[in-house]
């Protein structure tokens, strides 16, 4: 039975589907409704809370910058997410992120110049947005007196968790991953933290299903974007958005989508944000999906599954399931970070579409490269899975979606050095290479190839060389 709710509590859980609501306490580790068995929001009782009365309050907070909850690019915010006791909070410097805007990437997308900006994420502690959600969960674990932490992981999460554990020395990271799918950047994050690395036969879903069953068995905290406490970390990111954008909305914010955990934050953010009345409006919101993992894509485009007031139509996801149960489809991408079937932040992310008229598209592995290419010779290097939000962008404004002269931000999700292999194939003058690391992804161009010029060990040819190619 749901723990009965007390009104002396400023936040607790609550289950995202309207029609039933249930409660819990926040002292609870949960991931799913006792009732229902649908995700839970961290919901709080903002009239009783100390909130800003302008977001630009938030600014007064750089003075202090040399306490580390201000200086915490999460933290600073903590007034709007307030679950955790400051004595409480483990933090390790996240969120120092910066908005780029990039003229080049503007011009490969057919923006005008200034017009689009980028989220670089890679700049956390642990190389992606992933440590803006971990310093929530964690500190949550923590405050339940967790001795062991869990997640499945395409690869960031992992590496996030194992950094925590690793610096606060609080709580044992154990990571499963699916066997080959991980890029080796990633990999050797979490060996070299020192997590109990699980490396199981199967893919990111089977992982999945298999960490949220040992983590109940053996009561290992779940760290994974199920994890509610999570999605209010990641909420950050957006109020870091319209802090350097001076508080100015902006009209889109296109984010890769995987585990549509990033997405869901980004659409409570929004909600709440109107609610108290500190925005006026919310920018639209685009979710882009790789073509080889691509089931909000098919869900929202091709079966018109909405989220319709919290009353979605889950015999169409059930049946879409079933389909790739029995054609034995596993999600395939280049882009190993968002190589995900089963999204589980599913309803929270159709709830995020609606609150901020959203969009959902695919792009191919060919159009993720090209666009990481873009992005990194314009200063900002990423992984594939990041640069999906860039292609997703060019998509939306070639099919007159996005306008030239709108405001758009692409979140950058992780860093360029997660994985190198798709990177050096991608700029590689070896075809042999090319072929073995991105020719069953469907790649067979690289337009934007910056190939190492191959030359003899003689200074005369060197010099010849240079001076022919610069
Ligand atoms: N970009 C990167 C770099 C990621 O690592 C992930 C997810 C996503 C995008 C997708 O974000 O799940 O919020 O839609 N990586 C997870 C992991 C699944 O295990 O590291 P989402």
């Amino acid at each position: 039975m749901p723990a009965v709710q007390t009104k002396t509590d400023l936040a607790f859980q609550q289950c995202v589907m309207p029609a039933c609501g249930a409660t819990y306490d926040v002292s609870e580790e949960r991931t799913s409704c006792e009732t229902c068995g649908s995700l839970l929001d961290i919901v709080y009782d903002w009239d009783r809370l100390p909130v800003p009365s302008s977001l630009k309050d938030f600014e007064a907070k750089w003075s202090r910058r040399n306490e580390p909850l201000e200086r915490s690019g999460v933290w600073r915010f903590r007034e709007l997410l307030p679950f955790a006791p400051d004595d409480q909070i483990v933090t390790i410097g996240e969120g120092q992120t910066p908005l780029h805007p990039s003229v080049g990437v503007a011009d490969f997308i057919g923006m005008k110049p200034g017009r689009l900006l980028l989220q670089y994420e890679g700049m956390n502690p642990s190389g992606s947005f992933k440590d803006n959600g971990m310093t929530a969960a964690f500190t949550h674990a923590r405050m339940i007196g967790a001795k062991r932490a869990a997640c499945a992981s395409t690869g960031n999460t992992s590496a996030s968790l194992a950094l925590y554990c690793g610096m606060s020395q609080l709580m044992q990271a154990v990571i499963f991953i699916g066997s080959g799918k991980i890029s080796y950047g990633k990999l050797s994050q979490a060996l070299d933290y020192g997590a109990l690395t699980v490396q199981i036969a199967g893919d990111f879903d089977d992982a999945m299903h298999r960490v949220r069953q040992v983590s109940k068995r053996l009561g290992i905290y779940l760290v994974n974007s199920v994890n509610p406490f999570r999605l209010e970390g990641q909420k950050t990111i957006m109020l870091r958005v319209l802090e350097s954008l001076n508080w100015e909305i902006p009209d889109w914010i296109v984010v890769p989508g995987g585990n549509l955990g990033n997405s869901s934050s980004f659409g409570k953010a929004f909600h709440e944000l109107k609610k108290l009345g500190l925005i006026d409006r919310v920018p639209r919101l685009a979710i882009i999906n790789a073509a080889g993992a691509n089931t909000l894509n098919a869900l929202y485009n091709e079966r018109g599954v909405r989220w319709n007031g919290g009353a979605p139509d889950t015999k169409s996801i059930d049946s879409y399931y079933a389909e790739l149960d029995a054609g034995a489809l596993r999600a395939d991408t280049i882009a190993s970070a968002i190589e995900i079937n089963r999204p589980v932040n599913l309803m929270k992310c159709l709830r995020a579409l609606e609150c901020c008229d959203g969009v959902v598209r695919d792009v191919t592995d060919q159009q993720i490269l090209d666009a990481k290419a873009r992005v990194a010779a314009n200063g900002l290097g990423c992984e594939p899975a990041s640069a999906a939000s860039v292609a997703g962008a060019k998509l939306l404004r070639e099919q007159g979606v996005i306008d030239p002269d709108e405001r758009v931000v692409c979140i950058l999700t992780g860093h360029q050095l997660k994985d190198p292999t798709a990177t050096v194939a991608y700029h590689s003058s070896d075809q042999n290479e090319f072929n073995r690391v991105l020719g069953s992804r469907g790649v067979t161009t690289a337009a934007f190839a910056n190939r190492a010029v191959q030359v003899e060990n003689d200074l005369d040819a060197i010099v010849r060389t240079i001076q022919l190619n610069s």
